[in-house]
């Protein structure tokens, strides 16, 4: 493929253009090229080139353009050339270049899909084929492929170009030489790119190897990007998975607050309700002349925690009213039976040691369990 600083390049851009010598362009190449360069933000082709590509003439700022710096439509029968010197004009059909025109000419609905420059994918090619062979329409050309694919056109094999008749012979660079085993390749090439129509998801190297093309995503870095992310998410689920089913197998451990705990000495309290410990273990410390015991803040109706009222000298239930005494004993609202006490002893210390997980209760209309051992403390 033609590089656009190709040494003879001197006031234009070759773009995918085959470098002169060439052969005649047909208007499809032309308009893929003129395509190309408005994707690419290059100078397009000028009316004089397109006249010079369509005769196979060097563009006017090529190597070789000094010759036909203006237009050159169709020459002039030659008055007496000589029979070795010029060859008699080929057909254009017959001089299409293979790797462009390739099997066919591109199709208008073709050409206007490549002149809006998007670049097709190969399975978007693949689903065009597969609606084609639905609706029993021609199938793509491999020359309308190409261009979809937005790939350059090939150059022209290097036979040298038949003279135009009437055009001045002008000495010009060498053709490259071809040889049988170069050609070979090239051909061998051209069948391993050829598109197979069916996409071969997952084609394995002996198919590879047969020239079937694997049709699927290039491998560029936006693919390649794509994919590491694809991948990364897959494993992130399954480690995130991983880690879920194993911490299945592990003891599930619930931190409850002690129920057995120490508060203090006895000559700490003094005579009445002490609610200090009402926000940590839930009780107040009641103190009378003769006992310590230990009320535990629920109201026996349904568990509301009640409220002390020292003014009023009484715990007073803020859900549905129930009162008690300073010692916990029920006179008014629903609660059916006075507020629980919990078990006190002595520690080895002298403190005082609260089992709440124990408690003493006196239900309705029945023996009261506050003068339990263990109920209360004597003072
Ligand atoms: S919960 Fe205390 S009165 Fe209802």
């Amino acid at each position: 493929m033609a590089d656009e600083s190709a040494e003879g390049i001197q006031n234009g851009i070759l773009g995918h253009l085959p470098p002169w010598p060439r052969k005649e362009l047909n208007n499809s190449v032309i308009a893929m090229e003129q395509a190309y360069r408005q994707r690419k933000g290059l100078p397009l082709l000028t009316d004089a080139d397109i006249e010079c590509l369509k005769a196979g003439q060097p563009m006017p700022w090529e190597a070789g353009g000094a010759v036909s710096s203006a237009p050159a439509p169709a020459a002039p029968a030659p008055t007496t050339p000589p029979a070795a010197a010029v060859a008699p004009a080929a057909p254009v059909s017959a001089l299409a270049a293979p790797g462009v025109g390739g099997n066919g000419n591109i199709s208008e609905e073709v050409a206007k899909w490549v002149a809006q420059g998007k670049k097709w994918s190969k399975s978007a090619i693949a689903a065009e084929q597969a609606r084609r062979n639905r609706k029993s329409l021609a199938a793509l050309t491999e020359a309308e492929i190409t261009a979809l694919l937005g790939e350059p056109a090939a150059p022209a094999p290097a036979a040298a170009p038949a003279p135009v008749a009437g055009a001045v012979p002008v000495a010009r660079p060498a053709a490259p030489v071809v040889t049988a085993s170069a050609a070979a390749s090239v051909a061998r090439a051209g069948e391993s790119t050829k598109y197979v129509g069916t996409p071969a998801v997952g084609t394995s190297k002996a198919a590879a190897a047969g020239g079937v093309a694997a049709v699927g995503p290039e491998d560029n870095e936006v693919n390649r990007a794509r994919r590491r992310m694809v991948w990364a998410s897959v494993g992130a689920f399954l480690t995130a998975w991983l880690v879920a089913f194993f911490r299945f197998f592990l003891p599930r451990t619930l931190f409850e607050p002690a129920t057995s705990f120490k508060i203090g000495y006895p000559e700490e309290y003094g005579l009445g309700v002490d609610t200090k410990w009402q926000q940590k273990y839930r009780i107040w410390v009641d103190r009378t002349p003769d006992r310590m015991f230990v009320i535990y803040a629920r109201c026996t109706h349904l568990g509301c925690t009640p409220d002390w009222k020292p003014s009023e000298n009484k715990f007073k239930c803020p859900c549905h009213g129930s009162g008690y005494d300073s010692e916990g004993i029920n006179f008014e609202g629903p609660a059916p039976r006075p507020m629980d006490r919990a078990h006190v002893e002595k520690a080895p210390d002298g403190q005082i040691l609260v089992d709440v997980s124990k408690l003493y209760q006196w239900p309705k209309g029945q023996p009261s369990q506050f003068n339990d051992d263990g109920s209360f403390l004597s003072v």
